[in-house]
């Protein structure tokens, strides 16, 4: 089934490969890419070993000190290239209206003719990896499969990671079965005989660009993250959202985890937090000494898969196999499993490297009890606290991230590749909001439940790229991952809610959370991380009857007697800091909300408004 000749190249399927589609495509990408070889990855431990030596002898990756961190390798990026690109993110359905408000659209014709004079040629003198990979359990009816064209072994082995890789994907295609076409290439095509002069190409150009209603993924000049391994955000959340939408499903921006209580309950939640608002730390969290015998398992860090079920139950998987977290801020005292998650076999991207050979970022003086004396850092200079102090340069990027698989966690949740999934009994939505907001809100009803997590707002953080610390709005911690039209999105959401309720079925409750309130000094007050275990279990205490919480404004809220304290100094003044509404503020919130429902005016659900409305009678009332 081999191809003709390709500019001196041949395509030369292995002999597994049975899909012809597949083969004719991989052939017609590289005659428009033109890479000068073509690798077609198994997937095979010897394969990952050989490209990540590829990687080191291209300068790409430093291998750390075996005796620290086995197995691990440290890459840093171009400063250029650090975090996902949102204003270069498209969204191409044919019509404007389907792509919605919040994204980048541009027709899918034009979209294709702007790339196709960037794609040509774009592999020259670099080899064109086949990537195919399944997104959740291997031949699972959940999960859908994609195969990536990347130029990158960075992207490839990465992948090998976060997802399931190689050869037994093939057999998931067979002769004629479906895939994501997904194209990935970091623009940067070497002439003939010429060498990279940086061990981190990639273009000042960049696209990552979406064809919802064909399903395909083509990310040009970039080689970083969600931006690069396409099984992530590109294919996990933005074109499985649309499928979501056709199918009946949600595919969200969510934490899975297993909380079981000391009798054996076991409940599960979804998290939605934007990036970089803690959904690997909660999916990881150490329950307090004073939560004896209770545990928490983690399912998944970042994605979820969740499908309605004939006896009203919502089922979750995680279409992922590892994570791919940030660094800084991690430690033993904030995510002791996380920690442990790092000790070998391990990809960290732009955190900086000791003296002797292992990784350093901002956050493990907490540990140490003190700053290393001497650093390389992510930019390759030279750091010592003075100069920090002196520059405030830091160490790591603030948007440094391991690449480590699932198996390495501690806390894994026996079910976490469970093709049945597991039953979702809350979601929670949590943004980084440093007033307003309170710690924990249980909605009375699934239409306020989505109207909270629809208005959501959130401070900006370094997972993409652009200016830091604005609130914006963030629904459902999904806009920067929104495949189609966020209006629509909201509908899907409470049609899923009506489909649900119908079977007779008790709903998974919904809770909006911030860990993130400040004090007047600028200090976070709630202590966060493992102390989030206090809310949890109030949440499982309202699940059960337990508690009885307070009518609020916006819903139900934890009294000061009903959580857990012990081991925690923790006031019922604080409380009241991290948990107070302030009317002025919650007008002013209101107005934010508005702002954003004239943006989303179009297919924006009445039922939101109706909500809206009732919010502000209460609050006047
Ligand atoms: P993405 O991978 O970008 O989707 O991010 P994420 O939601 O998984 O975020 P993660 O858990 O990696 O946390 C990001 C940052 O938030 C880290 O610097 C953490 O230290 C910090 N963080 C996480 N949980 C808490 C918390 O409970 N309180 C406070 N104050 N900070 C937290
Ligand atoms: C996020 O930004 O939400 C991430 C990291 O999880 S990335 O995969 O780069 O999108
Ligand atoms: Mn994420």
């Amino acid at each position: 089934m081999n191809a003709p000749a390709l500019h001196g190249l041949t395509l030369q399927a292995p002999a597994y490969v049975k899909n012809a589609r597949l083969i004719a495509w991989v052939g017609e990408m590289a005659a428009l890419c033109k890479p000068a070889s073509i690798h077609w990855c198994d997937g095979s431990q010897e394969e990952y070993d050989a490209l990540c030596q590829k990687l080191v002898e291209a300068g790409t990756f430093k291998p750390l000190n075996p005796a620290k961190r086995p197995g691990s390798y440290l890459a840093w990026s171009d400063p250029s290239d650090v975090a996902r690109v949102e204003d270069r993110t498209y969204i191409c359905s044919e019509q404007k209206a389907d792509a919605g408000a919040t994204n980048n659209w541009m027709a899918p014709a034009e979209m294709r003719n702007t790339l196709q004079p960037l794609f040509d040629g774009c592999m020259a003198g670099r080899t064109m990896y086949v990537v195919p990979f399944s997104m959740g359990p291997l031949g699972s009816p959940i999960a859908h499969v994609g195969v990536e064209l990347s130029d990158s072994a960075y992207v490839a082995v990465n992948m090998k990671i976060m997802t399931r890789m190689g050869k037994a994907v093939y057999d998931v295609i067979g002769a004629d079965g479906d895939f994501v076409p997904c194209m990935h290439t970091v623009g940067a095509p070497l002439a003939a005989g010429e060498k990279d002069t940086t061990s981190w190409p990639c273009s000042k150009t960049k696209y990552i660009v979406h064809y919802p209603e064909t399903r395909e993924i083509w990310s040009y000049g970039s080689g970083y993250g969600g931006n690069a391994l396409l099984g992530k955000k590109c294919f996990a959340l933005r074109i499985a959202s649309t499928m979501g939408r056709d199918q009946g499903w949600l595919a969200e921006h969510m934490l899975i985890l297993g909380v079981a209580k000391p009798d054996g309950t076991k409940y599960h939640v979804a998290a939605a937090f934007p990036s970089a608002c803690g959904k690997t730390n909660f999916s990881m969290l150490v329950p307090p000494p004073a939560f004896e015998g209770w545990k928490v398992t983690t399912i998944g860090d970042d994605i979820a898969w969740i499908k309605p079920q004939a006896d009203g139950s919502l089922r979750a998987i995680n279409p992922e196999a590892g994570y791919f977290g940030v660094a800084p801020g991690t430690n033993y005292h904030t995510n002791p499993n996380c920690m442990a998650s790092l000790d070998k076999n391990v990809i960290f991207t732009n955190v900086a490297l000791t003296d002797d050979g292992d990784v350093w970022w901002e956050g493990m003086e907490k540990d140490s009890g003190k700053l290393p004396d001497h650093l390389i850092d992510w930019q390759g200079k030279d750091w010592t606290p003075q100069i920090a102090r002196e520059t405030g340069a830091k160490a790591a990027h603030p948007n440094a991230r391991f690449t480590v698989a699932a198996t390495n966690n501690p806390a894994l949740d026996p079910a976490w590749d469970d093709p049945a999934g597991v039953k979702i009994d809350a979601f929670m939505f949590g943004g980084r909001r440093s007033t307003t907001v309170p710690l924990v809100t249980e909605a009375r009803n699934w239409t306020e439940g989505v109207y909270m997590a629809a208005t959501m707002g959130s401070e900006t953080t370094a997972a993409a790229f652009g200016a830091q610390g604005v609130v914006r709005r963030d629904p459902f911690a999904m806009l920067p991952f929104m495949g189609y039209n966020m209006s629509e999105y909201f509908q899907h959401w409470l049609n899923m809610g009506a489909k649900l309720q119908a079977t007779g079925a008790q709903l998974p409750r919904l809770y909006t959370t911030n860990w993130f309130r400040k004090d007047a000094a600028g200090k976070f007050v709630w202590p966060g991380y493992g102390e989030n275990m206090r809310v949890l279990k109030w949440m499982i205490d309202r699940i059960e009857g337990q508690a009885q919480g307070v009518d609020t404004l916006l819903g139900v809220a934890p009294n000061y007697a009903e959580i857990n304290w012990q081991g925690l100094d923790f006031s019922a003044d604080q409380f009241e800091t991290v948990t107070s509404i302030d009317k002025a503020a919650w007008q002013a919130e209101l107005q934010l909300h508005d702002a954003l429902f004239t943006q989303l005016a179009d297919k924006l659900p009445q039922e939101l408004l109706a909500t809206r409305a009732a919010i502000e009678k209460r609050l006047n009332g």
